[in-house]
């Protein structure tokens, strides 16, 4: 039988650098075009029916970055943000952000906290972004914020309840564009079941013909976890 719709999709947006390489324009303009299919992903999963997306946007290593790279990339974030808003306002989808807060400039940090607030009571897509974001800092939170209430031992459950975002179910399907084929320092908690699915499609090319390919492959996957 072929796997029914995952609940949640996770996807490594890589790529937009030589996707600019590529046309001689600067790497800001790939990021640019990387927003667009940001925009294009979340309507076609929205269609589609996915309870869950969450988008690898900035990773914490990405501030070894040149500066003007990251400027761009911070000021791109603050108008997609509210770009992003306004849409889930008018599609009923909601923003969650996954990450540490330090050190985001402040105007990001509004905007973030504009974005999760109005969207909060939106029924549709959840849409989680990973924003200054690192798997291995997320756990370190987790055994902090444990270890912050006296536990002496913890259990999976514990570490699972106290990640940044305890209600956001484990991805069954996570996907890396560009043809790079490693997790990155992506949920490397939630990813210990999922299935994997690498295109060499740069991000800013991707739409929701690649996320239906993505969908269909993942269909015929035998999913096991660890049993027989
Ligand atoms: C990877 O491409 C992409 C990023 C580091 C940032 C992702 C950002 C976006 C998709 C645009 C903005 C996103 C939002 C949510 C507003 P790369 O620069 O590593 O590409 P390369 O490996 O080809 O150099």
């Amino acid at each position: 039988m072929p796997n029914t719709l995952p609940t949640h999709i996770a996807i490594i947006m890589d790529g937009n650098g030589r996707w600019a390489k590529q046309r001689h324009l600067p790497r800001l303009a790939g990021h640019r075009a990387g927003a667009e299919a940001v925009k294009r992903t979340i309507e076609a999963a929205q269609k589609l029916g996915i309870k869950y997306l969450t988008l690898y946007a900035f990773s914490t290593e990405n501030w070894t970055r040149p500066q003007d790279e990251i400027n761009g990339l911070m000021d791109l974030l603050s108008k997609t943000l509210d770009t992003y808003t306004q849409e889930a306002q008018a599609k009923n989808f909601r923003l969650l952000v996954s990450g540490s807060r330090d050190p985001l400039p402040p105007t990001v940090l509004e905007k973030i906290d504009k974005a999760v607030q109005t969207t909060a009571h939106n029924t549709g897509l959840t849409v989680n972004l990973a924003l200054n974001y690192g798997a291995r800092q997320e756990i370190l939170h987790a055994v902090n914020a444990l270890l912050a209430q006296g536990k002496q031992t913890v259990s999976l459950q514990d570490i699972a309840d106290h990640l940044y975002q305890p209600q956001v179910p484990d991805p069954e399907l996570i996907i890396r564009t560009s043809g790079e084929e490693r997790l990155s320092n992506f949920l490397l908690w939630q990813a210990a079941y999922s299935e994997f699915y690498f295109t060499p499609v740069l991000w800013p090319d991707f739409n929701a013909q690649e996320l239906q390919r993505a969908l269909d492959t993942y269909a015929h996957r035998t999913r096991r976890f660890g049993g027989v």
